[in-house]
C-alpha cells in the first residue's frame, strides 16, 4: 500500500491532536505521534514524562505500542510532530525497525508542516532486527 498525500496529512493532523496530551512538565518538548497500519487504522501517542526522567516514554513509542498490542504488526507510515520538526529518538528507530524497515516516517512541526519523510532504514541504516536472531 502507498500513502497519498492526502493520507499523510491526515496522519499528521492525529499526531496534531493527540500532542496536546503530552505529559511533559520537564522538558516542555510536547510530541504527538501517529501511527497508520497497513490495515488503515490509526494509532496516536503522546510522549509521557515521570518526575523520575529516565521512565519517560516517546510519543512514537506510545503510539506503536498501543498498535502491537492491539494485534497490529504492519506499519505503513508514522507522523510525528513537534514543535521544530524534530527526528525520532534512536530508541524509537530501533522499536520501529522491529516492524519493518520500509515503514514511512513523516516530520512535520507544531503547524503540521512536513519537514522530512524517510524510511526507517533511512533513519536507521544496518539495523539490528529480528532476523539477525538465529532463532527467529
Ligand atoms: N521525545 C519523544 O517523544 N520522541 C522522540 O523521538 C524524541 C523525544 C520526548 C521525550 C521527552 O518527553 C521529550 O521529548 C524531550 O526529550
Amino acid at each position: 500500500m502507498g500513502i497519498d498525500q492526502e493520507m499523510k496529512q491526515q496522519l499528521v493532523e492525529a499526531a496534531l491532536q493527540v500532542r496536546k496530551w503530552s505529559y511533559a512538565p520537564y522538558s516542555n518538548y510536547a510530541v504527538g505521534a501517529a501511527v497508520l497500519t497497513s490495515s488503515v487504522k490509526v494509532y496516536d501517542g503522546a510522549n509521557v514524562e515521570n518526575a523520575v526522567f529516565p521512565l519517560t516514554m516517546c510519543a512514537e513509542r506510545v503510539a506503536v505500542f498501543k498498535a502491537v498490542s492491539q494485534g497490529e504488526l504492519n506499519f505503513e507510515a508514522v507522523a510525528v510532530v513537534t514543535e521544530n520538526a524534530g527526528t525520532p529518538c534512536g530508541s524509537c528507530r530501533q522499536v520501529l525497525a522491529e516492524y519493518g524497515l520500509d515503514t514511512l516516517v513523516i516530520i512535520a512541526d507544531h503547524r503540521g508542516t512536513i519537514h522530512q519523510e524517510k524510511t526507517v532504514a533511512q533513519l536507521l541504516p544496518a539495523a539490528f532486527t529480528p532476523k539477525d536472531l538465529p532463532q527467529a
